[in-house]
């Protein structure tokens, strides 16, 4: 191969990786869609959470409703009981309840298993926006609307 086609071959693979980098960006819009928080007027730490998927570069929007009204949402949207936490986030079909770390919804998006939502439940300290001494380790729970229920990540906030 002389030096010209080589310089041709060069363009050419410099231009198929244009092309992927773009469809990159492309499909990043679809599996990022803007967070919908759910959350009590009052609520520090849900305001706290909200802060880090920001920087983390998430679109947020915040509806402050009454507990009753966050009662209704967390139904609508298929949060089991046991797995509870303060706010609740809808994104596209999904819904992510409590404090779930940025990069575990960033993966969750991604992936886009058939599930209903993850959820953190309770709120461990440690977790995005519950920081504080003594973090311990929680797990992120992915459930479905059968009763199904799978780790989906484990988080251990001390390492
Ligand atoms: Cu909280
Ligand atoms: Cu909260």
């Amino acid at each position: 191969m002389n030096m010209k086609k080589l310089g041709a071959a060069g363009l050419l693979v410099a231009g198929a990786l244009l092309v992927i980098a773009f469809r990159g960006s492309e499909a990043d819009v679809g599996t990022d869609p803007e967070l919908h928080v759910y959350k009590s007027p009052t609520c520090g730490c849900c305001s706290l959470w909200v802060d880090h998927m920001i920087e983390a570069g998430f679109k947020v929007s915040v509806e402050d409703v009454t507990n009753e009204v966050l009662r209704e949402v967390k139904m609508r949207h298929g949060i089991p009981l046991e797995l509870s936490s303060c706010h609740t986030t809808v994104a596209g079909d999904y819904a992510i309840e409590g404090h779930v770390p940025a990069s575990v919804v960033k993966r969750f998006l991604e992936e886009a298993p058939e599930v209903r939502g993850i959820a953190v439940p309770g709120m461990p300290t440690g977790s995005p926006g519950m920081e504080g001494p003594n973090p311990r380790p929680y797990a992120v729970i992915a459930f479905d609307g059968k009763g199904n229920r799978t780790v989906y990540e484990e988080v251990d906030p001390r390492r």
